[in-house]
């Protein structure tokens, strides 16, 4: 059973400046609220019981997030106001899931990952990426059925357009029906003549145990980080069984500037 999950935080945030200079993306609202919360409750239908959230010290305000009850108490006390119970309500609950984890140099999602090693206990978790919001459809739940069936790890997936491979990892694929194929290989940002399909690599993972062996001796790729892609890449050649998986969800790419205010017009309209 996959009961816990990761989610890497801790990146700089760019994309998103200046807004990123004092909050967090994370934090940042798409159509009022935070698209962690968006996170957590996809883990939360999913089944999931453990999020471990790896942030940096520059974004402790996360974890501030759910540890506010003196000034939720406080003010609901005065207010007596429905919506201020709800939603302190929400903050609880995710709150009993969390635990938090400190990457403060950004070396990389590989690294990141790496820094949960001691907390996993199953022989799989779930990794989510949060700059990539999947509405509609439960992504993480559909990929959890699939590693039930497959006894496998498994990938979310999309096609993408040709020239946009660059911004993606991208799989090698050999279909098993119309949503799912074998992950034949991987490559990180490839060039666009050497991109092996254009399916790319979405941010929902469901991950062996084992990969915190290969990321220990993971060395630096692309721009000098280490990559969670390069280290799956390892178990896919050593022939562990990856199954990649076209999701059926709606997706915003929430880590960009436009891909940020698109999603908000977006989820807006629903
Ligand atoms: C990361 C992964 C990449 C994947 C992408 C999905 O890239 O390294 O393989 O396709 O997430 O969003 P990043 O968005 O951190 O540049």
């Amino acid at each position: 059973m996959i009961k816990q999950a990761i989610i890497p935080l801790a990146g700089l945030g760019t994309r998103l400046l200046p807004l990123t200079s004092v909050i967090p993306k994370e934090l940042l609202p798409i159509n009022g609220k935070p698209g962690l919360e968006y996170i957590l409750e996809e883990c939360y239908q999913s089944g999931i019981k453990e999020v471990i959230l790896i942030i940096s010290k520059k974004k402790k305000s996360i974890k501030d997030y759910f540890y506010n009850d003196a000034f939720y108490k406080k003010l609901i006390k005065n207010k007596g106001d429905k919506r201020l119970k709800l939603e302190y309500k929400k903050i609880l609950k995710f709150k009993k899931m969390v635990k938090f984890v400190y990457q403060n140099t950004p070396a990389g999602t590989g690294d990141a990952v790496l820094k949960c090693r001691k907390l996993i206990k199953s022989k799989y978790f779930l990794m989510l990426m949060p700059d990539d919001l999947i509405i509609n459809k439960n992504c993480s739940k559909s990929l959890i059925n699939l590693h039930r069936k497959y006894k496998s790890s498994v990938i979310a997936s999309k096609k993408v357009k040709k020239s946009d491979v660059s911004r993606w990892g991208i799989f090698k694929a050999k279909k098993l029906n119309r949503k799912n194929f074998l992950i034949k290989d991987v490559v990180e940002k490839p060039r666009i003549s050497s991109a092996p399909s254009n399916y790319a690599v979405i941010g929902r993972y469901i991950l062996p145990k084992k990969i915190f062996n290969v990321l220990k001796s993971q060395k630096r790729g692309k721009n000098g980080e280490i990559h969670i892609t390069d280290s799956i890449r390892t178990l896919i050649l050593a022939k562990n069984k990856f199954i990649g998986h076209i999701f059926a969800g709606k997706y915003l790419d929430c880590g960009t500037m436009s891909g940020y205010i698109n999603s908000t017009l977006k989820i807006s309209r629903l």
